[in-house]
């Protein structure tokens, strides 16, 4: 990958990360039962919190995906956000659930908020494993949250840097040098 290695840092361990997503998924099935919610996760960074949180759930669901492209290849935002592969199924009248890997700006979950909305679902809300409030640059509501951290880029189960690191079973942060 190149010759810069970052310094990862742990932050969230496995034991921390599944049962905030045990929690996560009860309130989502508290919520949902006899709904046959739509999740529908963002590509690439949420497959993995996704993929676990479906297998806490017992009850009808049905999944889909969602790919945009907001960052470009390093640490900092591009400010813009762009579709790159839409669900191929109606979803007016359904109860949609996003399910996104974190909320750094808030510009990507809110630009797809918004696409979502014009597309009439019976409800839409958000799920996200991570939040970085002290980022924002616009408000968005997250119904369902596993973790709020300080402003620190992080990478493993499913986060990349450059691509890298996805497959890090825990939740590691670059260390600033
Ligand atoms: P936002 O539009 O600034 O809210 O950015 C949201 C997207 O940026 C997330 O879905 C991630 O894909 C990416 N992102 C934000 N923070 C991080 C991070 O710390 N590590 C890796 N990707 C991040
Ligand atoms: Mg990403």
């Amino acid at each position: 990958m190149g010759d810069i290695q970052p310094e990862l840092v742990p932050l969230l361990g496995e034991e921390e990360i599944r049962s905030a997503v045990s929690r996560l998924a009860e309130e989502i099935q508290r919520d949902y039962r006899d709904k046959n919610p739509l999740l529908i996760g963002i590509l690439k960074g949420s497959f993995i919190f996704l993929a676990d949180l479906i297998r806490n759930l017992d009850i009808p669901l049905e999944v889909d995906f969602i790919r945009l492209a907001s960052y470009g290849t390093g640490t900092s935002t591009s400010g813009k956000v762009t579709l790159v592969h839409d669900i191929p199924i109606s979803i007016a009248d359904r109860h949609v659930l996003v399910v996104e890997d974190i909320v750094d700006t808030g510009l990507t979950t809110c630009y797809l908020l918004d696409y979502l909305r014009n597309k009439a679902p019976a409800s839409l809300k958000l799920c996200a494993l991570i939040d970085k409030p002290s980022r924002r640059q616009v408000p968005v509501k997250i119904d369902y949250l596993g973790f709020s951290i300080p402003d620190r880029f992080i990478v493993g189960y499913g986060i990349d840097w450059r691509e890298h690191y996805r497959n890090l079973p825990d939740i590691r942060y670059v260390k600033e040098s």
